[in-house]
C-alpha cells in the first residue's frame, strides 16, 4: 500500500458509474465528428489556423517551441477586432444579433447587432485615439457586465492596444496593483454597477486606485446608473462625450495589422504569494484556440443563442463571452446581474425569452440553483436548450446529474470543461455527440492537446491512480509567460517536471482514458498516509439527499497527521443536528470508506466563496485550525466566514 501510495501521489476512492451515451440525432448533426480524434495534431492546428480566422497576411510557420516559451502561427498578420466584428458585417451578417443584453433592473434590455457593435467599437476606438491610445498603449478596463465592456475590449484590439480587464468586484487596491504592473495609461470604467439590487461604486474605487497609479493619465467613465460620482475635469472624460461626433465609419479607424505574437491582453490571477501574476496572452494562437474550441465543444450553429453566464472579468468571459463566440459570429446573451435577482427564476426567464440553446456556467452556480430548488426552473419553458456546459471547479456528480435533469430536461449533453486562465482555452472536455459522458469527469483532451497524469517523480500514472495533471506539448492559446517575471513563470509551471507544463491540479485517468479532476494540489489532504482530495469527499456529501453544498479541508491531527473537517449547507435552510452529523459521516463511510469519514462536520447556511464562485478552502483551514483568518478581500461575502467561525466554535467535538 505504501509504495502504491507513493507511486500514485493521490489516492482516489470515489467511483461514479453512471454513463450517458451520445444521442444519435445529436451525433449526426454535431460540429465534431469522430474522425477529429484521428487527425494529426499539427495538421489540426494548421487547418484551424487557416480556416477559423481571417488573415491580413498568412502565417508561414505553425509553431516554435523553445521551452518554456512557445510561439504560434509565426509570420502571420491579423486583427482580433476585424475577426470578431468587421468581417461578419462585410459578409452581410451585420443584421444578426451579437448580444442580447439584460440589465439587472428588470425590463432593461438591448439588442446589439453586429453592425451596431461595429459602429460602437469604431466610435469608441476613435475616441481612444483622441486620448492618445495607439498600438501598444496599455489600457485598464474596470466595468460591470454592460455591452460597453466588450466594446471597450474590442476597441483596444482594433487599435492594437493591449488591455487588462479587472473584475468589477475587485477593490481599489487590486485595481491599482494591476495598473501599476502593466503601467496602464488609460482606465475605462463606469459610474456605478448593479449587483443584487445595490450599486457598486466603480468610479469611486477607480479614483482611489488612480491616486496610487501614476502612469494613468486619462479615465473614461461610462454613465450607467446616472448617480452622482466624483469627476476630475483635468483627467476624466465621460464616455458619451468622448464618442460624440466621432466617425462610425470603419474606414475612419482601420483595424491595426498585428503580428501573431503581439500582446493581446494580460489577465491577472492570484497565486500563492500576494502579488498577482499577469498572465500573457498573444494574438493569433489565442484567437484560433478559443474560436476552435468554442465551435466544436459548444456545437454552436449559425442560429444558436449561446449564453455563457460568467463575468467578462474572468478568463471564461474573455474567451467564451467575447473573443471565441464573436470570432465565430455567434449570437450571445450578456446578463448584468446576479442569478437570484429579483428572485431565483431570473436565469430561466432569460433562457425562455431568448430561446437560449447553449448554457455555460460554473458548478457553484448550479449548486446554488439546487439549493433554491428545481421549482423555479420548472415554471419556464427551457425546451430550447440543446447543450449545457460547466467550468471553474470540479463538478460533483450529483450536481452534474441535477443540471442535466432539471435544466437540460434529461436530454442535453453536459460538457464539463477543464482549463485555466493560463491555458487560455478549454483543454480537457467531452465533445458532444461523440463522447460518452460520465458525471464528474471532464473526459478527454481536446484534439491536438496532449495531457497526462504524473506521479511525484514524473512517471505516467496508470488507470485508477491519482497524480498531477500535466500538458506535454504546447497549444495555441497557452500563456506566453508571466508579465515581467520570467523566473516566476519557470518556477510555477515548468520546474516540477522538465519541459512539461504542471497545471497544479490533481487528476486521475480511468480505464477508458477519461480524466477526473481532483482540484488544486493544495487541496489534497493527508490522512494516515493517504493523500485524499477534497472533491471526492465533497461529492459523497452532496450525494446525500439533504445536502446542498459541502466544502472539505484538513486540519492538523496528532494521531492521523490531518483530520477531515466538512462544512455543509443543507437544503431548504435546515440547521442540522447531531443525528444528521452522524448520518452524513456514515454516508461518506459507505460511499468511499471509513478513512474518508469527516472527523467533524460544521453546518452553515453559506460557504465562503471567491467572487468567481470558488470555495475558499484556505479560509476554512484557518477556521478548522483556529487560526486568525488570512486575506478575506477576495470573498464575495466576507460575513459568511465569521458566521462559520462562530458555528465551528459551538460544534460538537469529534468523537
Ligand atoms: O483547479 C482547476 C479549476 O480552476 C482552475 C483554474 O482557475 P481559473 O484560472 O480561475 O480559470 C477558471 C476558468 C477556466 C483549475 O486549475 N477548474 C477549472 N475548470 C475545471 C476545474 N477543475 C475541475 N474541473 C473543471 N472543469
Amino acid at each position: 500500500m505504501a509504495t502504491e501510495t507513493q507511486q500514485h501521489a493521490i489516492d482516489t476512492m470515489l467511483l461514479e458509474e453512471r454513463r450517458y451515451e451520445a444521442a444519435p440525432d445529436f451525433a449526426r448533426q454535431a460540429n465534431a465528428q469522430p474522425e477529429i480524434y484521428e487527425r494529426d495534431w499539427q495538421e489540426f492546428w494548421e487547418t484551424e489556423g487557416r480556416e477559423r480566422v481571417t488573415w491580413f497576411e498568412p502565417f508561414t510557420e505553425l509553431y516554435e517551441w523553445n521551452p518554456p516559451y512557445a510561439k504560434w502561427y509565426l509570420g502571420g498578420k491579423l486583427n482580433v477586432c476585424f475577426n470578431c466584428v468587421d468581417r461578419h458585417v462585410e459578409a452581410g451578417r451585420g443584421g444578426q444579433v451579437a448580444y442580447y443584453w439584460e440589465g439587472e433592473p428588470e425590463g432593461e434590455r438591448r439588442e446589439i447587432r453586429f453592425a451596431d457593435l461595429q459602429r460602437d467599437v469604431v466610435r469608441f476606438a476613435n475616441a481612444l485615439k483622441g486620448l492618445g491610445v495607439r498600438k501598444g498603449t496599455p489600457v485598464a478596463i474596470y466595468m460591470g457586465m454592460v455591452p460597453e465592456l466588450p466594446v471597450a475590449m474590442l476597441a483596444c484590439t482594433r487599435l492594437g492596444a493591449p488591455h487588462t480587464v479587472v473584475f468589477g468586484g475587485f477593490s481599489a487596491e487590486s485595481l491599482a496593483d494591476r495598473m501599476n504592473d502593466m503601467e496602464c495609461e488609460v482606465l475605462i470604467t463606469q459610474d456605478e454597477g448593479w449587483r443584487a439590487g445595490k450599486t457598486v461604486p466603480l468610479k469611486r474605487n477607480a479614483d482611489e486606485a488612480v491616486a496610487n497609479a501614476s502612469t494613468v493619465k486619462k479615465v473614461v467613465t461610462l454613465r450607467r446608473t446616472g448617480n452622482d460620482v466624483p469627476f476630475d475635469e483635468s483627467r476624466d472624460v465621460w464616455w458619451h462625450e468622448a464618442v460624440d461626433g466621432q466617425s462610425a465609419d470603419a474606414e475612419s479607424c482601420p483595424c491595426e495589422p498585428m503580428d501573431s505574437e503581439d500582446l493581446l491582453y494580460l489577465l491577472y490571477t492570484s497565486g500563492t504569494t500576494a502579488k498577482p501574476k499577469g498572465i500573457i496572452h498573444t494574438t493569433a494562437g489565442y484567437l484560433v484556440g478559443v474560436a476552435a474550441t468554442h465551435h466544436y465543444i459548444f456545437d454552436v450553429k449559425p442560429d444558436s443563442v449561446y449564453w455563457c453566464a460568467a463575468d467578462v472579468g474572468w478568463v471564461t468571459g474573455h474567451s467564451y463571452i467575447v473573443y471565441g463566440p464573436l470570432c465565430n459570429g455567434t449570437t450571445g446573451v450578456l446578463y448584468e446581474g446576479v442569478p437570484n435577482y429579483p428572485n431565483p427564476e431570473r436565469w430561466w426567464e432569460i433562457i425562455e425569452r431568448y430561446k437560449v440553446d447553449i448554457l455555460y456556467t460554473a458548478p457553484t452556480a448550479i449548486r446554488s440553483h439546487m439549493k433554491w430548488g428545481p421549482e423555479h426552473a420548472q415554471k419556464h419553458d427551457l425546451s430550447s436548450l440543446r447543450l449545457l456546459g460547466s467550468v471553474g471547479e470540479p463538478i460533483n456528480p450529483e450536481a452534474w446529474v441535477w443540471y442535466r435533469e432539471h435544466i437540460g430536461g434529461d436530454r442535453t449533453p453536459v460538457v464539463d470543461t477543464w482549463w485555466q486562465t493560463e491555458t487560455g482555452m478549454i483543454l480537457i472536455t467531452p465533445l458532444p455527440g461523440i463522447t460518452t459522458l460520465k458525471p464528474g469527469s471532464a473526459t478527454k483532451p481536446f484534439p491536438g492537446v496532449d495531457a497526462a497524469v504524473y506521479s511525484e517523480n514524473g512517471q505516467t500514472v496508470g488507470p485508477g491512480g491519482g497524480g498531477y495533471l500535466v500538458l506535454k506539448r504546447p497549444w495555441p492559446a497557452m500563456l506566453r509567460g508571466i508579465y515581467k517575471d520570467d523566473e516566476r513563470y519557470r518556477e510555477t509551471y515548468w520546474s516540477k517536471y522538465e519541459d512539461v507544463y504542471f497545471a497544479g491540479d490533481g487528476a486521475r485517468v480511468d480505464e477508458d482514458g477519461d480524466f477526473w479532476l481532483l482540484g488544486r494540489v493544495d487541496d489534497v489532504m493527508n490522512v494516515s498516509g493517504h493523500r485524499i482530495s477534497t472533491i471526492e469527499i465533497e461529492s459523497a456529501l452532496v450525494d446525500h439527499k439533504k445536502v446542498a453544498e459541502a466544502a472539505v479541508c484538513g486540519r492538523k491531527d496528532e494521531r492521523t497527521g490531518q483530520a477531515i473537517v466538512a462544512y455543509v449547507t443543507l437544503k431548504g435552510g435546515d440547521e442540522g443536528s447531531i443525528d444528521m452529523l452522524e448520518e452524513l459521516r456514515n454516508h461518506v463511510g459507505t460511499k468511499i470508506g471509513p478513512i474518508a469519514k469527516p472527523a467533524n462536520i460544521v453546518f452553515t447556511p453559506e460557504l465562503p466563496k471567491t467572487r468567481s464562485g470558488k470555495i475558499m478552502r484556505r479560509l476554512l483551514r484557518d477556521v478548522a485550525e483556529n487560526r486568525a483568518l488570512g486575506d478575506t478581500t477576495t470573498l464575495a461575502d466576507p460575513t459568511v466566514v465569521e458566521e462559520i467561525k462562530e458555528r465551528a466554535a459551538t460544534e460538537a467535538p469529534e468523537e
